[in-house]
């Protein structure tokens, strides 16, 4: 557009000798509005028919038997990530087997919100997709190269909106079959944690946090069976790293501001022994 302005500008410049009268104005030609008309209007039914067909297509798509199913629940401000046929529960990391169009595994998702509303957006795997309180949308997923992707909440849901990564790791699929067995493993339990993990089961952590196998079977925060397999805390926040882990403990808004888990008041030794004990938690 401005490359044609400039052109007109210059190519029909006031001349000297020009004789100063206006061009002929042009008024009322039927087939010239009927084009300017039709025209467009054609390309716009061309257009929404051919997007409607791929809408559909793509929404109408069946899982297959070997398709993966994933449920991600939006949460002030973390994923909670659930694999129901797996047993597996997990949190911010979503992992999922590569596919090929020889032998295609898409992942189902299925986003449900506990609160408000966010949005799920993966920009290189798929459009976003809104996670609605009470609703429940379905999207799929078909990575065809193995990496990591990120992703990102995409719909303004508070302080910590911009706390909410998510981080999306494709495996070829003997890989992947190494990272469910691993998340199915029964939770640490190592002897020289036992301090910690007394510590953990006699204060508040248990009621908002789950670790398969012992008294926390809490829903309101990540569940931590397997919390240092994930390598960052507070949904991308900070790394996942004992000093990080225990700043995070003693004061979750210290790295994260507006974040809704309370600081959990313990005293230095307790707290050094509540993280011996997390960082177990491989
Ligand atoms: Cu969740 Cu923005």
């Amino acid at each position: 557009m401005a490359g044609l302005t400039v052109y007109a500008i210059i190519r029909y410049r006031r001349r000297p000798g020009d004789d100063g009268r206006e061009p002929p104005q042009v008024y009322g030609s039927a087939q010239i509005e009927l084009a300017w008309t039709v025209v467009p209007f054609l390309i716009v039914i061309i257009l929404f028919l051919t997007t409607a067909r791929y809408i559909f297509a793509i929404e109408g798509r069946t899982p297959t038997a070997q398709a993966l199913e994933v449920t991600i629940v939006g949460n002030q401000w973390w994923w909670e990530i659930r694999y129901p046929k797996l047993g597996i529960v997990t949190a911010n990391e979503l992992h999922v087997p590569v596919s090929d169009p020889a032998n295609p595994i898409q992942t189902f998702i299925t986003l449900q919100s506990a609160d408000v509303i966010h949005s799920f957006w993966l920009p290189q795997l798929h459009g976003k997709t809104d996670l609605v309180p009470g609703k429940t949308n379905r999207t799929w997923i078909e990575p065809l190269v193995p990496g990591t992707f990120l992703g990102q909440c995409a719909e303004y849901c508070g302080l910590q909106h911009a706390g909410m990564l998510l981080i999306v790791t494709v495996h070829p699929r003997d890989e992947f079959a190494q990272w469910v067995a691993a998340q199915q493993a029964q939770a640490a339990d190592a002897l020289a944690a036992r301090a910690g993990r007394e510590v953990f089961v006699s204060v508040a952590c248990i009621n908002c946090h789950t670790v398969r196998g012992t008294p926390a079977n809490g829903v309101f925060g990540p569940d931590l069976t397997h919390l240092m397999s994930r390598a960052t805390i507070g949904a991308g926040v900070a790394r996942n790293t004992p000093e990080n882990l225990r700043a995070w403990v003693k004061d979750p808004t210290s790295l994260k501001p507006g974040a809704l888990m309370p600081a959990m008041k313990l005293s230095d030794d307790k707290l050094d022994q509540l993280v011996a004990y997390l960082v177990t938690l491989r």
